[in-house]
């Protein structure tokens, strides 16, 4: 039987354990799960394409059907170019919805062979994202328990790079 090979794409600046999470049941329903990492046009990020990259593969290591890639291109045409047909998306709430269904139907309108599946993280982290959770660090505040001990130590180191990357966070 062919091999289902996805793709789970994300900016993952930085990651947060709802991110491994959804790896790890990813990676339980998949044969291959791709950990792509991208630009979000909308975000500025705080850490690098290598920063963030690192911190994934260091988190899923012990995954031996996950992979953890850089791209820059549409992703519709980095899935092409893996050979991937999914693309896995996490969901935490109603308010996740509206974006990703319209991404999900724009990417199906340029690549009808692609098929988009959300998958629910657990609700322990259900609340939890990147972007409240360089808001928390900015302030000094304790992440710990919602982040990997590397990305914990990445964000104590730079509470001030934070606070200064949130003040020029690009105009919506
Ligand atoms: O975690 P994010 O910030 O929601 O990730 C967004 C990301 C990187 C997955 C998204 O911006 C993306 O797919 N970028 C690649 C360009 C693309 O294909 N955009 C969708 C069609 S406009």
């Amino acid at each position: 039987m062919e091999k289902i090979r996805a793709v789970y794409p994300g900016s993952f600046d930085p990651v947060t354990l709802g991110h491994v999470d959804l790896i790890i049941r990813g990676a339980r329903i998949f044969d291959e799960l791709i950990v792509a990492v991208g630009d979000n046009p909308r975000k500025k990020a705080l850490f690098s394409m290598t920063e963030r990259v690192s911190f994934i593969r260091d988190a899923v290591s012990g995954l031996k059907n996950v992979r953890v890639t850089p791209f820059s291109t549409l992703l519709v045409d980095f899935a092409r170019q893996e050979g991937a047909h999914v693309i896995l998306k996490g969901l935490r709430a109603v308010s996740d919805f509206d974006y990703e269904l319209q991404m999900s139907l724009i990417n199906r309108r340029m690549a009808g062979w692609l098929e988009t599946i959300f998958m629910m993280p657990s609700e322990e982290f259900s609340f939890v994202s990147s972007s409240l959770i360089k808001e928390i660090a900015s302030h000094g505040g304790d992440v710990a328990s919602m982040v990997t001990p590397a990305v914990d130590r990445a964000l104590k180191k730079t509470p001030s790079r934070a606070k200064r990357i949130k003040s020029r966070r690009k105009p919506k």
